[in-house]
């Protein structure tokens, strides 16, 4: 029996915004469908899009999670206003009105999110200067900005280091310029793209990110009026413009939560139809979802996917930049890994400290060992450095019911689907960090047959 009555799904901790703790009685195969809507990874980057504009902007299919709220409450606060509608997601975003905003208030959102350093671009287009506070994010690795401030140092931005945040100004204005990413970072590649847009003249752009939430971005960009192109290998050139308009677009949907739900079936030994799920952006993860003996069936409107019975399978991967195989999808897959006959190994390449999260499925019964070593064909950029961060998993282990607390948003959904595959109740704590990725995910969980209670 689902002790969640449909009243309380509709009530905000339902939503995951306010829930805290969660106690999962395990066994229940996940059944039923679910909708994903628009990619976190690119909405919140969006949304930032729109202070080029110099008309409003619609963006559509947004999901109610956590990180958009900060985002819009960063915008707020430099004058776009903000209307939304949670029924169809639709976001509008009028920029006509933008003004630096009071230290204190963008303060206030110090440590929440990662995504007002890309603020700086639109922010010293548009006003002269902008600050940024300290930044959060998932505890997954050092996280550095040093890949961004190289880049804005590179259009033209000064930049001053203050006790609590960063000052940046552009007294002559930012120009186009040659930059070579160090390594491939999603965050860097968006950073040049919205300083890039706006600056005068060409700017070239090598060893970039062309992950599909950033050819997203550079789709609306491209709506708005910039001029951008994508070379092979890894090369993005712009042309800057003087003036940008708003965008009506469809954020692409968000393939991490659809990875994830994919999993959350193959754990559970369930079967789950992922509505605006689509198969290109996927391609990878549906290689390994295969190896691993999970089923999959492409639809117009989505992928079902599901356990179509008998032993999962062990692999071998490396996660890596797109189009590999995305760090984001590697902590739900591992709990299935534990299910799998035999001895699998994860090699995790783009962040140094990302598997926080197996602790808690040790203590549930399973078997990782994480190492030192490179355990790939790779040597990646942690081999000599001291970081765990290869995974050794064997299987198949039972997992039993324990009291575990969620360290990061992916972490913290593999979280959940091993209490949902565990024998016995689980307690999982600080469920509030999945809410900001996951929309919806307790209506999620209980339209899909989890059986579980929801404290805030
Ligand atoms: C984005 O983070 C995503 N976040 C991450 O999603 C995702 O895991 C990651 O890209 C890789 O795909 C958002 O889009 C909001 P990076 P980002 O810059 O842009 C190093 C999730 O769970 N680096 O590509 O911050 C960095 O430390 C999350 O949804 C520097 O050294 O990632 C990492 O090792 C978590 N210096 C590597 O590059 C820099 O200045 C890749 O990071 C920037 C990055």
């Amino acid at each position: 029996m689902n002790s969640l009555t449909q009243d309380a799904a509709l009530h905000g901790s339902a939503v995951g915004l306010t829930a805290d703790t969660i106690t999962f009685r395990g066994g229940q195969p996940l059944k039923g469908r679910i909708e994903v809507r628009g990619a976190k990874n690119l909405v919140t980057k969006a949304m930032v899009a729109a202070l080029l504009g110099e008309t409003p902007s619609l963006l559509k299919a947004v999901p109610n999670i956590s990180d958009v709220r900060v985002v819009s409450g960063l915008l707020e606060i430099h004058g776009v206003r903000i209307k939304r509608d949670d029924a169809s997601g639709d976001l509008h975003l009028d920029p006509s009105n933008v003004e630096s905003a009071h230290m204190a208030e963008i303060n206030a959102h110090a440590g929440s999110s990662r995504i007002p350093i890309l603020f700086c671009g639109p922010l010293l287009h548009r006003l002269g200067e902008a600050f940024i506070p300290d930044l959060g994010g998932c505890r997954i690795g050092d996280r550095p900005i040093d890949f961004h401030l190289e880049v804005l140092r590179n259009f033209g931005a000064v930049i001053e280091k203050l006790p609590d945040g960063i000052r940046m100004s552009a007294p002559d204005g930012l120009s186009g310029a040659k930059i070579q990413l160090p390594y491939p970072s999603v965050g860097a590649t968006e950073q040049v793209l919205l300083t890039a847009v706006r600056a005068t003249g060409r700017t070239e752009l090598r060893n970039a990110a062309i992950e599909p939430e950033i050819m997203d971005l550079i789709n609306i960009l491209q709506k708005m009026g910039a001029s951008i192109s994508v070379d092979a290998d890894r090369v993005i050139r712009i042309e800057g413009v003087d003036r940008l308009e708003g965008y009506r677009h469809r954020a692409i949907f968000d393939r991490n939560e659809a990875a994830s739900w994919a999993s959350a079936a193959l754990v559970t030994k369930g079967d789950i139809f992922v509505a605006g799920a689509r198969q290109a952006e996927m391609l990878t993860f549906l290689n390994v979802f295969r190896k691993v003996g999970g089923a999959f069936e492409i639809e117009e409107d989505g992928i079902r996917f599901y356990h179509p019975g008998g032993d999962l399978k062990p692999v071998v991967i490396e996660t890596d930049v797109h189009p590999g195989f995305m760090t984001d999808w590697q902590q739900p897959l591992v709990v299935a890994l534990t299910q799998a006959h035999g001895v699998s190994i994860v090699h995790e390449t783009v962040y140094e400290q990302r598997f926080g999260f197996v602790d808690a499925l040790v203590d549930m019964g399973a078997t990782v060992q994480l190492h030192r070593e490179c355990l790939g064909s790779e040597h990646c950029r942690f081999g000599q450095r001291n970081f765990l961060h290869s995974a050794v998993i064997s299987g198949p282990t039972k997992l039993h019911g324990a009291d575990i607390e969620v360290p990061d948003l992916r972490g913290g959904f593999s979280h959940l689907i091993a209490a949902l595959a565990a024998d016995g109740v689980s307690r999982v704590s600080n469920v509030g960090i999945i809410a900001r990725g996951y929309e919806n995910f307790i209506q999620k969980l209980h339209d899909l047959g989890a059986d579980f209670t929801v404290e805030s």
